[in-house]
């Protein structure tokens, strides 16, 4: 009697959320994206991302979080596998997202399960795709993807997708205030462009003063060199985010910055405690509706399950 072969089964890879600690906005290239010059720091919150073979593609989104998620073309995760199918001769999968990561929050929830998602298809096929294929592909699918594909601290150039290592020590702990409705990404940057329209906008480069309060471990000296260039534009957006990033600071936050291109407001604190307190504080002061705790730099997307039975 000969044995049945065996079925591939499920795949499922974590996928952290990230959080930029600078970001520098250049000026808007002829490609309509903008020259940026960032650093990326991938934090422990997550999506777990299952694909499995299947009839049919198909997405689906599961989790307190699944609000306001398309489950058809638009969700990246399955332009992502499309684009990976494409390429290697791929059967149907169907993938299923349970989400830890704000949606539209500027965490780069959406990029983050494309980055899952290839790296699962990747485990579930045996194509074996080595780091920079996986991340050549995920820079088709968007800015954020190839950072979350290795997680960790990395300086981002290019529009984001191009990637250098950073030298970061020790572990950073945040608080995230969530907002009920996002913003929408290509809003933000064309707020930025009419904030700054008839400025002279140099080429992005980011502060040496940023990467040697990475190398010192020491939050205090990280919190005093957070920028975002596209605070402003979020504030201008959503004014109530001034009032959240106030209070934060009000309540013992080191440092507080939007999170890429917002609503989600991020603050550095001094340890696991200081995050807790502030945690209490932000909710009970009514200000911010709901808040997460995190910690930060964490790996990128990984396979947690994979059954082959
Ligand atoms: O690359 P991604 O698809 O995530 O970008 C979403 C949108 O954000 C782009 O369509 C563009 O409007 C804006 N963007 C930008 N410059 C970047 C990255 C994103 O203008 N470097």
């Amino acid at each position: 009697m000969t044995a049945a072969p065996l079925e591939p089964g499920p795949v499922t890879v974590r996928v952290p959320a990230k959080v930029n600690l600078e970001l520098v906005v250049g000026p808007r290239r002829e490609d309509g994206y903008h020259a940026l010059a960032t650093v990326y720091q991938a934090v422990s919150l997550y999506d777990d991302v299952t694909v499995a073979p299947a009839d049919e593609w198909g997405v689906s989104v599961s989790g307190p979080l699944a609000a306001g998620v398309p489950t058809d073309g638009r969700n990246l995760a399955l332009v992502a596998a499309h684009l990976l199918a494409e390429r290697h001769d791929g059967d149907p999968a169907h993938v299923s997202i349970r989400k830890g990561i704000p949606v539209a929050g500027g965490m780069a929830g959406g990029s983050a399960d494309a980055a899952a998602t290839v790296v699962a298809l990747d485990h579930l096929w045996a194509l074996g795709l080595d780091r920079d294929e996986l991340e050549s592909l995920a820079a088709e699918v968007g800015s954020d993807v190839p950072f979350l594909v290795g997680g960790g601290t990395a300086m981002g150039s290019g529009r984001g997708e191009l990637l250098a290592p950073v030298l970061a020590r020790g572990t950073y702990h945040w608080v995230f205030a969530l907002t009920d409705e996002g913003l929408s990404t290509p809003e933000v940057y064309a707020e930025c462009d009419r904030l700054r329209e008839g400025t002279d906008v140099p080429e992005p480069v980011c502060t040496p003063a940023l990467m040697a309060a990475l190398r010192s471990g020491d939050p205090h000296e990280l919190a005093a060199q957070l920028t975002n260039d596209l605070e402003a534009a979020a504030v201008s957006l959503r004014p109530a985010l001034g009032e959240t990033l106030a209070s934060g600071m009000e309540y013992g936050a080191l440092g507080g910055i939007v999170s890429g291109s917002g609503p989600t407001v991020a603050f550095l604190v001094e340890d696991n405690e200081a995050g807790i307190d502030l945690a209490v504080a932000l909710t009970a002061s009514g200000v911010v509706r709901d808040v997460r705790r995190a910690s930060g730099p964490v790996h990128g997307a990984h396979v947690v399950h994979h059954r082959t039975d």
